[in-house]
């Protein structure tokens, strides 16, 4: 069974670090995923393309409930997700890599939990450490080996979008200690988290958010500088799944079974 899933966003549709790929479409509870299995030196992973193909779904109406469930249901235990962003300051510039640490939300109309009361119950989780450790210096240790510029560490401002910020919003992320702006990396942390799989991040920063960038700010940006990105970026989670193979020696999976529920 594959135990690392990856996520794909922004201008990472093509799981090109896999060989003898197929294709399948995993139903779930919460509606259908298609997924991509395959294997990267000898491991089996799952890819999912978080937009889509031709990055047909928008980041508000992503089925974010139905991908995370269907890795676990593949079996998955580790979860790496790439993600554009925008940098909140001038010293995280376009094309440099970001491991987030923390996020805050300020997202609107997602479904946010598996568990909305009836069968499935509630649960509250602890998210006082929102991307695993571990993946994170597995990441990390990766990119050093390979000589990629990787900040370990920064707090992603999750936005509903599908629009851009207003200058004015920029100002306060940053006054709330913000350090990156995107679209997606919530509610699929806090789902992974619900069913106690790790989640790691990698933001690839795509342009200075609003108010700080000279120039109006377009998709077309984004997709340009991930262009130049996607070759290190696959380069950069094929080498960190040599990291990734001992025991998950962190909260991930404990903390769902402390909210009050055992894992599905
Ligand atoms: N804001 C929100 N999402 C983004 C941005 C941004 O500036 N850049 C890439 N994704």
């Amino acid at each position: 069974m594959p135990r690392i899933g990856l996520i794909g966003g922004t201008g990472i549709y093509n799981p090109r670090l896999m060989e003898q790929t197929r294709e399948m479409v995993e139903s779930t509870p919460y509606g259908e995923a298609r997924v991509v299995i395959g294997k990267s030196d000898g491991e089996e992973l799952v890819f999912i393309t978080r937009h889509g193909a031709k990055h047909s779904v928008p980041p508000h109406l992503v089925n974010y409930r139905a991908n995370i469930m269907a890795l676990k249901q593949l079996g998955v235990e580790i979860i790496i997700a790439t993600a554009a962003v925008g940098s909140l300051h001038l010293d995280r510039k376009p094309g440099e890599y970001v491991l987030a640490d923390q996020f805050l939300d300020f997202t609107k109309t997602r479904k946010t939990s598996f568990f909305e009361g009836n069968e499935q119950g509630v649960l509250h989780c602890d998210m006082t450490v929102p991307y695993c450790p571990l993946v994170r210096t597995a990441i990390e240790t990766a990119g050093q080996e390979i000589g990629l510029k990787i900040h370990n560490g920064g707090t992603y401002v999750c936005t509903e979008g599908p629009r851009f910020e207003t200058a004015a919003e920029i100002e306060m992320f940053k006054m709330l200690g913000g350090n990156l702006v995107g679209m997606t990396s919530v509610p699929e942390v806090c789902l992974a988290r619900e069913l106690g799989m790790c989640y790691g991040n990698i933001s690839i920063v795509t342009n200075h958010a609003a108010g700080i960038s000279p120039n109006i700010l377009t998709h077309a940006e984004v997709v340009e500088v991930m262009k130049n990105s996607t070759h290190d970026v696959r380069y950069l989670i094929k080498e960190s799944l040599k990291y990734l193979g001992g025991p998950r020696d962190c909260d991930c999976s404990r903390i769902s079974k402390q909210g009050g529920l055992s894992e599905s």
